[in-house]
This record gives C-alpha cells, sequence and structure tokens, in this order.
C-alpha cells in the first residue's frame, strides 16, 4: 500500500496533534523547540536507571550540559524531535537525526509510568512519518539486545539487525507502520509549521514490505 497526501496547510492549524493511545488514555504530540530543555529534562527525570541505559547504551545518572544542549538543538529538518505529553506532561520523545542525506537515525524514551501503553509505538511513527515527508528514506537505530520493546518495535518497521560489538544495529529501508498510529496529515501539516513546506511524496508502509 502507498500512502499519499497533501499536507493540510490550514490557516488556524493547531498547536499539537492529539492521538487516542492503543492500551487507552490519550497523549497530545508536538515537535520540540530548539533549545527547549525543560520538557526534555522532565522525561529524563521520569527514566529509570534501566530506561536511560536502554536510551543512551551507558548509565546517565544526569543529562551532561553539552549532551543536553545537544539533544534540544533540534532544526525541524536534519534533527527533529517531537515530544509526547499527557495530562499537560512531558512523556515521551522521539527523534531523527540525518546521518546521511536520505538517511536518519533514530531514538526514542518514554517515561516509565508510561511505558506498555502504545506511546512508543506512536512516537516512532510520528518521527518516521515527518522523516519520510522529509525526504529520508532509510533509518538506522541502535539498541541493546536484551531491550525487548524497542526490538518490537524495530522488528514492526522491518528493520533487519545485526549484532555488533553488543549492540543491535539496524538499518534498512523506511517504510511506515501500517496501519497508522497518528493522523500522518496533521502530524505533516504540524511538521510544515516548524520547518517550511515538507514533501507530499506517496510513501511506502511496513505493509509494502
Ligand atoms: C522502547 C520504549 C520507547 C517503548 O515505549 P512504549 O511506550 O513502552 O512502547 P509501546 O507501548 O508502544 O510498546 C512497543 C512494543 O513493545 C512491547 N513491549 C512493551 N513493553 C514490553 C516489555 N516489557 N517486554 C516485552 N515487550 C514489551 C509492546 O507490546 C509493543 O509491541 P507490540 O506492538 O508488538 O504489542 C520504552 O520502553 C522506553 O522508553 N525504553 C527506554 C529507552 C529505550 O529503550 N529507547 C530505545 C532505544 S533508542
Amino acid at each position: 500500500m502507498t500512502i499519499s497526501w497533501l499536507p493540510n496547510r490550514s490557516r488556524t492549524a493547531p498547536d499539537h496533534v492529539d492521538v487516542a493511545l492503543s492500551r487507552g488514555g490519550a497523549a497530545q504530540l508536538r515537535p520540540l523547540h530548539a533549545g527547549e530543555t525543560e520538557p526534555l529534562l522532565a522525561v529524563f527525570e521520569a527514566l529509570s536507571p534501566a530506561s536511560r541505559f536502554d536510551r543512551y547504551l551507558v548509565g546517565v545518572p544526569r543529562l551532561p550540559s553539552p549532551m543536553l544542549h545537544a539533544l534540544v538543538d533540534v532544526d525541524g529538518h536534519d534533527h527533529v524531535a517531537w515530544l509526547a505529553t499527557v495530562a499537560g506532561r512531558p512523556a515521551g520523545i522521539a527523534r531523527s537525526i540525518r546521518v546521511a542525506p536520505d538517511t536518519a537515525e533514530i531514538a526514542f524514551e518514554v517515561a516509565d509510568a508510561h511505558q506498555g501503553r502504545g506511546l512508543g509505538t506512536v512516537l516512532m511513527d510520528t518521527v518516521t512519518t515527518v522523516a519520510a515527508a522529509q525526504g529520508v528514506r532509510r533509518i538506522t537505530a541502535t539498541v541493546l539486545p536484551s531491550n525487548a520493546p524497542s526490538l518490537r518495535l524495530l522488528a514492526r518497521l522491518g528493520i533487519p539487525l545485526t549484532l555488533r560489538d553488543g549492540l543491535l544495529e539496524g538499518e534498512g529501508p523506511l517504510r511506515l507502520l501500517d496501519p497508522a498510529r497518528v493522523d500522518r496529515h496533521a502530524v505533516v501539516a504540524l511538521a510544515q509549521r516548524q520547518d517550511g513546506p515538507v514533501g507530499q511524496e506517496g510513501l511506502v508502509t511496513s505493509a509494502d514490505a
């Protein structure tokens, strides 16, 4: 199946996208703005040491300033991050960082209290949707072999993984989740407000694989 869209260049565009979570409840999604450390730190504080290790692949008791600033050095195109809030509180972040003209590395984190409710899936769908609309055609990701939820997420994208130096490294064509877990028109329209016009090409979903 191929998805095409015409982003809605709405005059009264909302500043977030609402989403219902698969296991109940709702979240709001929006791009993280450049230099916006507060929600990023709130999500970091809500990660257990084990989740921080899974996310950063090393123990990270606190975010050193250079790392913090690198994480909020988003530009909406080569470095894209989206924030999920639940009941108005930061609950998760997903990002894609372009590592080659058509390739981006993805990473995500969900506050421990919100894990297992479908939020990671929603965030992954959001950030891959934006990446695809901006011309990314391949994605990479690195996870610990013990990270079962991440392996499930990457399996859903159909990325082959290779064990290297104790880490699983994945790279493959970017195929969007099928069915969509977010309103992709709304996501692209909101991304467009941050980044200017984004692609309107048809996109391949995981159902095409
Ligand atoms: C990876 C992470 C983002 C997933 O977020 P989440 O909100 O729990 O994800 P979801 O609820 O959408 O679940 C994703 C999949 O993992 C599965 N899953 C969730 N928790 C699981 C667990 N403890 N064990 C096994 N599978 C699990 C879900 O069933 C789902 O698979 P399915 O769609 O086939 O049913 C979250 O666990 C996290 O932040 N972990 C720490 C940081 C990290 O590992 N980041 C990824 C590396 S960059």
